[in-house]
């Protein structure tokens, strides 16, 4: 599968299969996390590889979207320096894990494998759960698992790219 095609056939994926995924595939995956580019080549990042089913039901009590707990694995990206800016007044740690994340959901995706991922979930709660100290940052969490039903059956809504570009300058 190319670039394009995977990114064309990843969705957001809810529902998921009761099927295991071994340990070695989920390793593999992570080599694309491993490759990721970030600020100033800091990777100041760790990625907590969730197979545990007490602390995958921990993690379930910190969100309203339990359809997390039906995968194998949750994976948090955490940030391990939040609080660094880059010139932009932008914090690198959240678009550092961005980028890891996205690579891995795509990878993911050539595996046949489904990701979502979860923003919405009590960062305190979650930190406890994983045991992540508390000047640390837990950016996202994603299941991985098998897709329920085919990716092609999931939508994908997107608005036209009329809308979204412009040329040489900012245009409402
Ligand atoms: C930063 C971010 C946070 C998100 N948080 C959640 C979430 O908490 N729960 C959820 O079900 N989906 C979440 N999503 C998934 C989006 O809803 C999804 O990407 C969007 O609806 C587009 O669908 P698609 O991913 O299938 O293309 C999040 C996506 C991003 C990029």
């Amino acid at each position: 599968m190319n670039v394009e095609e995977a990114i064309r056939k990843r969705r957001s994926v809810r529902s998921y299969k009761n099927e295991s995924v071994p340990r070695e595939k989920v390793e593999d995956l992570m080599e694309s996390v491993r490759l990721a580019p970030s600020a100033t080549n800091r990777q100041e990042w760790k990625f907590v590889i969730v197979d545990d089913s007490e602390k995958i039901e921990g993690l379930k009590n910190c969100t309203k979207h339990k359809f997390i707990a039906q995968a194998p694995y949750i994976i948090a990206g955490i940030s391990t320096d939040p609080d660094y800016v880059m010139p932009n007044c932008k914090a690198a740690g959240p678009i550092d894990l961005s980028i890891a994340i996205d690579h891995l959901t795509l990878k993911a995706t050539e595996e046949e494998l489904g990701t979502c991922w979860i923003g919405g979930f009590d960062q305190n709660c979650a930190k406890q759960v994983l045991e992540v100290p508390d000047d640390l940052e837990i950016v996202a969490l994603t299941p991985l698992g098998i897709p329920e039903k085919p990716l092609s059956e999931i939508s994908k809504d997107r608005k036209d790219i009329n809308e979204i570009i412009t040329y040489n300058e900012y245009t409402k």
